[in-house]
C-alpha cells in the first residue's frame, strides 16, 4: 500500500536526479529513515519521517536507508527496507517490503534492511565522496564508519575506499529550500486549514474558557483535515503570550485578556504557521489594540520587502525599525529614534527573529547567510513573517496599561517571479478584522 505522500512519483524521481547531478558521479548518498523513538516501555512515540528522507523518497517507513549511488549501472536509486512480515504487520499494519519498494515508490532496487552491513561496503568501494549527515544519529554514524573500514582493510587487494565525506545538507538542503508548484500545493492545503483551525478558535472563544480548550478547538481541525499538529500548539491567555515557547496551555483565559496561538497544520509532510492574538471578550482594549496595531505595522513592513532580489535579513530590519519608532511614540521607549536603534534597545520587549525558513520542518532548513551576507531572496522559498511584542507583567519601568500583554501576528508567505503570495491571506489579521470574524461567530 502506497503512503499517501500528496505527490507525484515524477516528483520524487526528480529530486533524487537532482541532488545526485549535483553529488557527481564519484560520490555516494546515504540517508537513514527516522528512528522509532520509545515512549515508555513498548510505546512509542508517534512516528514521523526524517524530512530529507522523505523528501527523497515519500517512503513512511522506520528501519530503512536509502542509498543513491550516481550513474551506478545496475541501478541508482536503492532502498534498504524491513521484509514483509505477517505476524508483525498483524501488529503494526502493512509494510511496502521489498517488492513495494520497487513497484510503488521508484526504487531500481530494494533489499532486506538487514543486509545493509554485508552490501554497503561494496556500494561504498570505488566512490571517492560519501555524502551524509554526520552527528545526526550516532548510532548510524558508527555503523558507515565500521563500512568505511571494511573497505579500507581490503585495500591490499586493490579496493578504493571513499576517501572525502561531506556534509549532505549543504547540497541537499539547498534543495529544499525552493518549493515547487506542487509542494506549494501541499503547503497552501496546510495553511487553509490552518486558517479554518484559527477561525475555530476565534468563535469558541469567551471568557472563562481553559487554553486547552482552545487547543482542542484548533487541533480539532488539524485532525478532521487529516492534518496533525506541525509543532507543539501554543495557546497562552493574558501574559503566559508572554512566554515564547509556552506550552502548558493549561490556564483559563479571563475576561480582559488578549490570548495568543501559534499553531500551525502539516498536512502530507508540509508545515505551516500561523499566530494570531485575539481578546477572549472579542473586544480589543485600546492599550491591547495600541500594541496589535503596532505590531501588524511591523509585519506590513517586513511584508514589503518579500521581493525577490532582497536580503532576506532586510525583514527583520523593518520590522525592528517599526517597532522601535512605535514603542517611541507609545511612550514605552524613551529618547531619539536613532539612539534606540543603534542600541537594539527594542529587544526589551521583543527577543526573537522576524520569522525563519518554511516547509517539511516548521523551522526549515536552508542556509540564511551566504559568505557571511544574508543571502538575497528568489521566487519558491517560503517563510514566516511574525513580529512581536511582549511586555513584561512586572515591567515596572512601564506604565500599567500594557504590562503582561504579548502580542504575535504570524503569516506564512513564499516569494514569486513578482513579489510574494501570503499563504495564509484568509485569516482575520488587523484588530477590527478579528473583531469581526469573532463577533461573526457568536
Ligand atoms: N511556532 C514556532 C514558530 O513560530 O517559530
Ligand atoms: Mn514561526
Ligand atoms: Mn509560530
Amino acid at each position: 500500500m502506497k503512503a499517501l505522500t500528496g505527490l507525484s512519483a515524477a516528483e520524487f524521481a526528480r529530486r533524487r536526479k537532482q541532488l545526485m547531478r549535483m553529488a557527481g558521479n564519484d560520490a555516494i548518498l546515504v540517508l537513514p529513515a527516522a528512528p522509532e523513538r520509545v515512549r515508555s516501555h513498548d510505546t512509542h512515540w508517534p512516528f514521523r519521517q526524517d524530512s530529507d528522507f522523505w523528501y527523497l523518497s515519500g517512503f513512511p517507513e522506520p528501519e530503512a536507508v536509502l542509498v543513491l549511488v550516481p550513474g551506478r549501472r545496475h541501478g541508482e536509486t536503492l532502498l534498504f527496507c524491513r521484509e514483509r512480515d505477517p505476524e508483525r504487520e498483524s501488529w503494526d499494519g502493512p509494510r511496502a517490503g521489498q517488492e513495494g519498494a520497487v513497484a510503488d515508490y521508484g526504487m531500481d532496487d530494494a533489499y532486506p534492511i538487514e543486509d545493509l552491513d554485508e552490501i554497503l561496503p561494496g556500494l561504498l568501494e570505488g566512490r571517492s565522496r560519501v555524502y551524509y549527515h554526520f552527528g545526526r544519529d550516532a548510532d548510524f554514524d558508527l555503523k558507515l564508519i565500521g563500512w568505511v573500514r571494511h573497505v579500507r582493510a581490503q585495500v591490499r587487494q586493490g579496493k578504493q575506499p571513499p576517501h572525502e565525506f561531506l556534509e549532505l545538507g549543504h547540497l541537499l538542503h539547498e534543495l529544499r529550500l525552493f518549493k515547487s508548484k506542487d509542494e506549494l500545493k501541499l503547503m497552501q492545503r496546510a495553511a487553509d486549514i490552518s486558517v479554518q483551525a484559527h477561525q475555530a478558535a476565534y468563535h469558541a472563544a469567551r471568557p472563562g474558557i481553559r487554553e486547552y480548550e482552545l487547543q482542542a478547538d484548533v487541533e480539532r481541525v488539524f485532525r478532521a483535515n487529516d492534518a496533525w499538529p506541525a509543532y507543539g500548539s501554543i495557546v497562552g491567555a493574558g501574559s503566559n503570550a508572554c512566554v515564547l515557547h509556552y506550552r502548558a496551555n493549561t490556564a483559563t483565559a479571563r475576561n480582559g485578556d488578549l490570548v495568543l496561538i501559534d499553531a500551525g497544520a502539516e498536512y502530507r509532510g508540509y508545515a505551516s504557521d500561523i499566530t494570531r492574538t485575539f481578546p477572549v471578550n472579542g473586544r480589543f482594549s485600546p492599550a491591547q489594540r495600541a500594541l496589535h496595531d503596532l505590531v501588524g505595522q511591523a509585519q506590513q513592513a517586513a511584508l514589503a520587502k518579500a521581493q525577490p532580489g532582497v536580503p532576506y535579513e532586510a525583514g527583520h530590519v523593518a520590522a525592528v525599525e517599526t517597532l522601535t519608532e512605535g514603542l517611541l511614540k507609545l511612550g514605552l521607549l524613551k529618547g531619539s529614534l536613532q539612539k534606540n536603534l543603534a542600541e537594539g534597545s527594542y529587544r526589551r520587549f521583543y527577543r526573537h527573529k522576524t520569522g525563519h525558513w518554511l516547509g517539511l520542518d516548521v523551522h526549515d532548513v536552508g542556509e540564511y547567510r551566504i559568505d557571511g551576507e544574508s543571502r538575497l531572496l528568489e521566487p519558491g522559498m517560503a517563510f514566516t513573517i511574525e513580529p512581536g511584542l511582549y511586555v513584561s507583567a512586572d515591567d515596572t519601568s512601564v506604565s500599567e496599561k500594557w504590562r503582561g500583554i504579548g502580542i504575535r501576528t504570524e503569516d506564512d508567505v513564499v516569494i514569486t517571479a513578482d513579489g510574494h503570495r501570503m499563504l495564509t491571506d484568509g485569516l482575520a489579521r488587523s484588530a477590527d478584522e478579528i473583531e469581526e470574524a469573532m463577533s461573526a461567530g457568536r
